[in-house]
């Protein structure tokens, strides 16, 4: 899994980075709101990406570490950075479930939209409970499944088409459960309903001819819960359809 997440987002780098979708959106918003970062806190941003959530907690924050798996999101995400003068990221290498830090050093750890990768995603959040201070917040962003099992299983197959990357999405309701498991309690829950451009997002992941007209298939013949929760509007090029993300934040 982590050769492929390297492989996809490796290739895909700079569209990461100039992602529009990344670079704002509400779960950005969210995240910054419930996090309170302040001023002399040390925080990880983990799976950092193009860098969009360590950028936003870097400017209002002493010090954030940027962790990412793949070298070269890591590469442009440091340029961008430097870009905006942001210089007080510290960009390293890592997996995301096996923190190389020592425990409660953090005042924060966040992660966006990257859980979905992680092949064992209740190991990684007990490692970021294990870095965070006591007291320290915790705050989620991912995307999140339907809560029905097929319809779930289908959008999941439906995303893992676009991204071989795709690890699994679990419903909202499983990643509150992983959260507590970890020992971390939970202060906040919230979903959010993002509607995607569909061309632009299958143009992230350089998606080719044939596979779109999979993808555009499988939008189309959605049924029951599947298609409520996927939603498709329109007709491409103006296609949109609904990605659903998940916001838990909790504390040490
Ligand atoms: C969609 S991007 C994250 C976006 C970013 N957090 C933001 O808010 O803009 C997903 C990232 O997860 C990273 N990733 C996936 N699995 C990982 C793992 N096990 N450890 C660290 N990073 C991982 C990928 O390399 C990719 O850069």
């Amino acid at each position: 899994m982590n050769e492929l997440v390297r492989q996809q987002f490796g290739a895909n780098a700079e569209r990461y980075v100039r992602s529009a979708v990344h670079a704002r959106g509400q779960s950005l918003e969210r995240m910054i709101a419930l996090a309170k970062p302040q001023p002399h806190w040390l925080a990880l941003d983990v799976a950092s990406g193009g860098g969009h959530s360590a950028l936003a907690i870097a400017r209002r924050t002493r010090r954030v570490v940027a962790l990412d798996i793949t070298g070269p999101m890591l590469k442009a995400a440091r340029a961008f950075a430097r870009e905006q003068g942001v210089d007080h990221i510290s960009w390293m290498q890592g997996d995301g479930q096996f923190l190389p830090f020592a425990t409660a050093i953090f005042d924060l750890v966040t992660c966006r939209v990257a859980l979905h990768h992680f092949s064992d995603p209740p190991a990684a959040i007990r490692a970021w409970a294990r870095a965070l201070k006591p007291g320290g917040r915790l705050v989620l962003v991912d995307n999140v499944g339907p809560d029905d099992r097929a319809a779930n299983a289908y959008v999941n197959a439906f995303e893992a088409l676009r991204d071989p990357s795709h690890g699994w999405m679990h419903p909202l309701a499983t990643l509150v459960d992983f959260v507590k498991q970890a020992g971390l309690r939970v202060t906040h829950v919230e979903r959010l309903i993002k509607p995607m451009d569909f061309a632009a997002w299958m143009d992230r992941m350089n998606v080719d001819a044939e596979t779109r007209e999979h993808l555009e298939e499988m939008l189309r013949s959605s049924r029951g819960p599947a298609r409520e929760f996927l939603n498709p509007q329109g007709r491409p090029p103006f296609m949109t359809f609904d990605l659903h993300e998940g916001v838990v934040a909790a504390e040490a």
